[in-house]
């Protein structure tokens, strides 16, 4: 009986924070954590031509904790009429496409559904444009707002020469780096003003339009890249990640997928390797990144939790990475040591979520695979004596993200627990039922 009372406990459990997991990785594109997090583009046509427009197009991307990384965004479009790119700086077309039909200068690209891509670092001056060349990457807006947004320059041709014969182009697709993002149809919006570099005058574009693109985890369809393991100072047992988290170890079908830290071969491996295409270090879990929270220390006022994040992938550096953590606790954060961090609902009623990122050339590199692929850091804790336990598991996260992908956590009933809790809490509800029972009985009997 006892045996079954426990089990029925862990399994309410597991009912329980399943169904709280489940409400916070819903698939649709909105995210309560980021509630009006989109990426918005807007097509500033700054002049008329004698058979097009020069336009500026710039990418903003306001989502507070999703960046763009590196190999970087790319942006597609069909266009509505036979239009032609004449030129291009600060970014290019992947295709020049079919200009057969033109007898003078080729244009740079006459596809009707072109692909515009960011240029590299060291372009030459005159191919830059403001914001350009970071080869596609878009820090989150949180973060860095200043490098969250990309800008090129285009001169179109075969186009309309006024505000009444132009027509937007259809059909908008990003890419940020994979898939995940839908966009919505331009809509002409008020002409974009700007002030002269003195800032005594005022101009405007002759038109201007936008769209929207958002997110959706669902449409991305990735494998989890992250995974979650726990520890702490009242028990010895380190959780690790649940087992083939990311992947499992096929050595059958896919020899070589991972790569043995221990093989004589390591150095020439990842020499080898092309960059940003994964090579994982063998675990059990296969994830590139591991997040360690380890329960360190308990002070009368204040408790405090390391946290560590560990890079398995050997040919990937991660800039700019951030973390969000869901703890109840987010709400009497005291300190963060050597992260940057913001809380992500800092007016809701529910203050539990925080971003942490790390500090500008200090630990903002996650290095690849190694001795230095980590970074770390602590966080300090104000207790909030009505809620605070070190029971049940109350001490470690509910939810983590890296990058914005969601981690893979250990099941609840396999967090370290207090020594003796478990069977405190057992006796207690044993008690309880037993008194149920007996009652139940009772009335029974005498009804
Ligand atoms: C996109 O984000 C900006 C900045 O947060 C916000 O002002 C705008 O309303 C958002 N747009 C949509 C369609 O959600
Ligand atoms: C086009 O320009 C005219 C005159 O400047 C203006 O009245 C009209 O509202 C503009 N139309 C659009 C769609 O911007
Ligand atoms: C835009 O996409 C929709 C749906 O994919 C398609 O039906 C439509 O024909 C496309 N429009 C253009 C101009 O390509
Ligand atoms: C794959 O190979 C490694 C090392 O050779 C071994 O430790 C592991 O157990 C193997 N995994 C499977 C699923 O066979
Ligand atoms: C990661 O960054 C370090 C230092 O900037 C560099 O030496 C290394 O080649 C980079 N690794 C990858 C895989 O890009
Ligand atoms: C939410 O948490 C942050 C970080 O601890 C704190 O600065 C802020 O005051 C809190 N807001 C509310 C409404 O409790
Ligand atoms: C944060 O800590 C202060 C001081 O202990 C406490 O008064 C307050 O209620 C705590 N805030 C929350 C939201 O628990
Ligand atoms: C530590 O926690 C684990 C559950 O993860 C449990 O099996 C173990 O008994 C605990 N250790 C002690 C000393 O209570």
């Amino acid at each position: 009986m006892g045996f079954l009372l426990s089990e029925l406990t862990s399994f309410a459990t597991v009912l329980l924070f399943g169904l709280c997991c489940f409400s916070f990785s819903s698939t649709d594109a909105y995210d309560p954590l980021d509630p009006n997090g989109n990426i918005t583009i807007k097509w500033d046509i700054i002049s008329w031509t004698p058979d097009g427009y020069v336009a500026v197009v710039t990418i903003y991307n306001y989502q507070q904790y999703r960046h763009i990384q590196a190999p970087g965004w790319s942006l597609g479009w069909t266009w509505a009429k036979k239009e032609v790119i004449w030129d291009m700086v600060g970014g290019q077309a992947t295709e020049q496409g079919d200009c057969s039909r033109f007898k003078t200068t080729p244009p740079h690209c006459c596809k009707k559904k072109p692909t515009i891509i960011d240029l590299l670092p060291g372009t030459p001056y005159n191919k830059q444009y403001s914001n350009c060349c970071k080869g596609g990457v878009l820090s989150s807006w949180m973060q860095d707002p200043a490098n969250a947004a990309a800008s090129f320059q285009l001169s179109v041709g075969q186009a309309g020469t006024s505000n009444r014969t132009v027509k937007h182009p259809k059909n908008f697709t990003l890419m940020g780096p994979g898939p995940g993002y839908t966009c919505g149809a331009a809509r002409v919006v008020k002409p974009t003003k700007y002030f002269s570099p003195d800032k005594r005058r005022v101009s405007q574009v002759m038109m201007t339009w936008k769209l929207t693109c958002t997110y959706s985890q669902f449409l991305a369809q990735k494998t989890p890249a992250c995974c979650v393991s726990l520890s702490s100072f009242y028990n010895d047992t380190v959780v690790p990640c649940p087992i083939c988290s990311c992947g499992c170890q096929n050595n059958i079908t896919h020899p070589g997928s991972c790569v043995d830290p221990k093989s004589p071969y390591l150095a020439s491996v990842v020499s080898a390797a092309e960059k940003n295409s994964p090579l994982v270090r063998c675990t059990r879990h296969m994830c590139p990144i591991r997040v360690h929270w380890h329960v360190k220390l308990n002070y009368r006022e204040y408790w405090r939790v390391k946290v560590t994040v560990t890079n398995f992938d050997y040919s990937r550096n991660y800039s700019d990475w951030n973390l969000v953590i869901q703890h109840p606790n987010f709400d009497n954060l005291t300190q963060v040591f050597s992260f940057n961090s913001k809380s992500l609902t800092p007016y809701g009623t529910i203050n539990d979520t925080a971003m942490l990122w790390g500090i500008k050339f200090y630990n903002d590199l996650l290095m690849q695979s190694g001795p230095v692929g980590n970074v770390q850091s602590e966080l300090l804790f104000r207790k909030n004596p009505a809620t605070f336990t070190f029971e049940k598991g109350w001490a470690f996260p509910r939810r983590i993200s890296f990058n914005g992908d969601t981690c893979v956590m250990p099941p609840p009933d396999a967090f370290p627990y207090l020594p003796n809790a478990g069977s405190r809490q057992y006796i207690s509800l044993l008690t309880l039922i037993m008194i149920c029972a007996s009652t139940f009985a009772f009335t029974y009997a005498y009804a």
